[in-house]
């Protein structure tokens, strides 16, 4: 076996976080027209093969306006459980021991699902997941911002009797022209609760949205930050701060942020010392699960395992699991390691 197929194989059986995960992006089309079914619901598209020919997208905006007319078929509290449940059977299969994951409850209210039928749902999918497979996860609520500030109160305040679910805030959906300031108020009160906040930031908006992040939202990561390349005293930034990112990159090939795998900004910002992790966001859209992606990256730029043992062991010290947790993990990723190099 040559090194970089010795990497490759050591990075998709590594013990890792996934730290960028929307549960929408995880459906499938067989589940989304098994659930339009049993909901009495027609997608706009003939058949499965229909709604794969309509992944080609051209940019963010293009891959949105799919997603939400798929979300449509998302009802009841079954739907969210089984969508839960199938994309953590996935992450189980690539070793992901520990998932954060975000949804967007906007989505689905609109729609009249009440919130408290999604999170009931999605707490059913992660009890199945720890109990059957030990894989442990965080749910983050999102945020649109492409609705306004005074709609996300509105959610926030939804959203408060269920509280002990929700693990923390992000912000995700058109980034273009909704910079991170937009929504100082409602990430403020999401911070006074102790709980941590996340936003996407520099995928397709420009490096200032990643300062303005950081500065005014105060999150504790960075979603995708790509764009940080751009600027060097962002990145600068970025690099003394230990600001972790999680990059997404089949989602930024698909996405068209770079035309090809080779462009991509990942070997820029791991030169940089960034602390980059390796994320699927849609999967069902963009390619692939978590190990796909490694895959792709790997064909593209053969990594060697300390690069590729840098990036798990990022991801899980960048999660918000338990110390304990994180200390066991990356016992195991070093012990993994350590028996990849002597082979
Ligand atoms: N919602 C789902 N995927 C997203 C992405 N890549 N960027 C912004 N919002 C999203
Ligand atoms: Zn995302």
């Amino acid at each position: 076996m040559s090194h970089e197929d010795r990497a490759l194989a050591f990075a998709c059986r590594m013990p890792k976080a996934e730290l960028h995960v929307h549960i929408e992006g995880t459906l499938e089309p067989d589940l989304a027209f098994r659930l339009a079914r049993r909901n009495g619901l027609t997608l706009p598209f003939a058949d499965e093969q229909a709604l794969h020919a309509a992944k080609a997208f051209t940019d963010l905006q293009s891959f949105l306006d799919l997603y939400y007319a798929c979300a449509a078929v998302l009802r009841t509290e079954q739907d969210f459980a089984d969508l839960m449940t199938a994309y953590l059977a996935r992450a189980r299969d690539d070793h992901v021991v520990h998932a954060e994951i975000f949804f967007d409850p906007q989505t689905h209210t609109a729609r009249g699902v009440p919130i408290g039928t999604v999170i009931a749902g999605l707490d059913q999918g992660r009890r199945t997941a720890a109990r059957e497979w030990g894989i442990t996860t965080r749910l983050i609520l999102c945020f649109l911002r492409h609705l306004s500030e005074d709609e996300a109160l509105a959610t926030w305040a939804e959203a408060q009797p269920f509280l002990d679910s929700i693990d923390g805030f992000g912000l995700d959906s058109s980034e273009r022209d909704h910079p991170p300031r937009h929504f100082a108020r409602v990430f403020a009160q999401a911070r006074a609760l102790g709980k941590p906040v996340v936003a996407h930031a520099g995928e397709e908006g420009p490096p200032d949205f990643i300062t303005e992040a950081l500065d005014i939202l105060k999150v504790a990561r960075i979603d995708h930050g790509v764009r940080a390349v751009e600027d060097d005293a962002v990145l600068a930034r970025l690099v003394a701060e230990r600001v972790p990112l999680t990059v997404c990159p089949l989602s930024n090939v698909r996405l068209c942020v770079y035309p090809t795998m080779r462009e991509h900004a990942l070997p820029r910002l791991l030169a940089a010392g960034a602390r980059v992790t390796i994320n699927s966001d849609d999967p069902a859209y963009f390619g692939g699960y978590l190990n796909d992606n490694i895959r792709a990256v790997q064909a593209a730029f053969g990594f060697d395992i300390e690069t590729w043992a840098r990036m798990g062991r990022d991801s899980l010290e960048a999660s918000f699991a338990p110390a304990g947790d994180i200390t066991r993990w990356v016992e195991e990723l070093e012990r993994l390691r350590r028996s990849a190099c002597a082979a």
